[in-house]
């Protein structure tokens, strides 16, 4: 038998309808909130996540998953959305003339060769948010409350929005400085990786998860000490305009994202446990740092896996349960090619139904009514069906009603 690769999942039954309870939940606020849908390769060109995501962040070094091609160009299944989206926005010019913001979506697969554990696999899927050219408080107030509303929405009620600010490039290279300080005395009591991010990576020490328990890096600087006037007041501003949504927030300084593309204001879905739901930021020059125009940007990601798994806790069977319209239970021929033609009518009618395709007995087909939740029952009977007759029972009720064959559509439209 041939099995899935490490790290990958199959999506089906429960997770299944999950799954598209989450995507219709984010079809309906992306509509709501002026979003639209955006598709890129699920493959690009390697040196797109370099000059991105950052040669050396541990996606880039090593979480991808790289290879060369048949003409031999080097490309990497995508890690995350963001730097797909970027480049998409610059190569098709999508800032054009207008100076509004240009608002987008994307829900699919990414990849990273990680260690699988709980809530991490190697094939996973992102729902994200790209708010590209505006440098407004408003707009990172209303990303951040896009995924904050969408779990409320979704029942997930336990979750943390953990904020922090990483401040202009001014204030990272104070702040980097400083930390660089602190902790030189230290670098051989960190972990080896901690120990090569001295030089290339040194925020990232800060939220190692190796090193977390270790003393040094809980005292070390705090960069809310180190911002500079400008980003001091830009994430005042935008903690106001949260409280201003009724979004319950926690400043958390160790959060400092694992891309490095970010500035200013970043955050984290956090569930009870602690575990990311998902996370954002602003990167307001990575647009530039690919060949495009000065666009100042704000985005976030979730990460859906994660969510059918808060889902799957709260959510009850029943309440997923699969519920039709009606069901047409036919056994001879005759009766099975009227089941087939009403069906059509039925559905192209848009009306939830199924039917007999199997040669069950009619008590298989009762069965299969009820586990679908069927509302009515259509039965059909040879000896009616010559006379233009269908037998409609209502599937709680027990209730029967005899219609011509050519009104059931209506009448059930007008039942349900
Ligand atoms: P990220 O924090 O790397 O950010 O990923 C966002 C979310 O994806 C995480 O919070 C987590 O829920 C989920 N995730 C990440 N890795 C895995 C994995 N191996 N297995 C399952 N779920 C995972 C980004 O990707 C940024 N592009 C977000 C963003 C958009 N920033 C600005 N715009």
């Amino acid at each position: 038998m041939i099995t899935k690769p490490k790290g990958t999942y199959d999506l089906y039954g429960k997770d299944a309808r999950i799954y598209k309870y989450i995507s219709d939940v984010v079809e309906r606020y992306m509509a709501n909130y002026n979003y639209d849908l955006v598709r890129t390769p699920i493959f690009e060109a390697s040196e797109l996540y370099h000059r991105s995501v950052g040669d050396t962040s541990d996606i880039v070094t090593k979480e991808t998953y790289d290879f060369k091609d048949r003409g031999d160009r080097n490309i990497t299944l995508r890690p995350e959305g963001t730097a797909g989206i970027v480049r998409s926005f610059i190569e098709n010019k999508m800032y054009g003339n207008r100076n509004d913001t240009i608002k987008l979506y994307y829900l699919g697969t990414m990849y990273r060769y990680e260690r699988p554990q709980a809530g991490r696999f190697r094939e996973f899927t992102q729902f994200g948010v790209e708010a590209l050219g505006s440098k407004e408080e408003m707009i990172d107030a209303e990303v951040i409350s896009i995924g904050y509303n969408i779990l409320k929405e979704m029942g997930i009620e336990d979750v943390t929005v953990s904020i922090n600010s990483l401040g202009d490039k001014e204030s990272r290279e104070n702040y980097t400085k400083a930390l660089k300080d602190y902790l030189k005395p230290h670098i051989k009591d960190l972990c080896e990786d901690c120990q090569n991010r001295f030089n290339t990576n040194p925020l990232r020490i800060i939220d190692c998860k190796v090193d977390k328990d270790n003393e040094i890096l809980k005292n070390v600087p705090k960069i809310g000490d180190y911002l500079s006037e400008t980003s001091k007041n830009r994430f005042k501003k935008v903690k106001e305009l949260l409280t201003l949504l009724d979004i319950d927030y926690e400043i958390n300084e160790s959060i400092v994202r694992g891309l490095d593309y970010y500035n200013e204001n970043v955050w984290e879905y956090l569930n009870k446990e602690g575990l990311a739901l998902g996370g954002g930021g602003r990167y307001d020059t990575l647009v530039s740092n690919l060949d495009g125009p000065e666009t100042p940007a704000v985005g976030f990601a979730f990460g859906i896996e994660r969510i059918i798994n808060e889902l799957n806790n709260i959510v009850s069977d029943n309440d997923l349960a699969k519920r039709i319209d009606a069901y047409i239970l036919s056994v001879n021929e005759e009766e099975k090619m009227h089941a087939l033609t009403l069906s059509q009518d039925m559905r192209l009618n848009g009306l939830m139904v199924e039917t007999n395709t199997n040669n069950l007995s009619l008590k298989s087909q009762f069965k299969i009514a009820d586990t679908l939740n069927a509302t009515f029952l259509v039965i059909l009977n040879s000896e009616k069906l010559q006379k233009g007759i269908v037998t409609v029972k209502d599937n709680a009720t027990k209730e029967e009603i005899e219609l011509d064959e050519a009104e059931v559509v209506d009448w059930l439209l007008g039942n349900i």
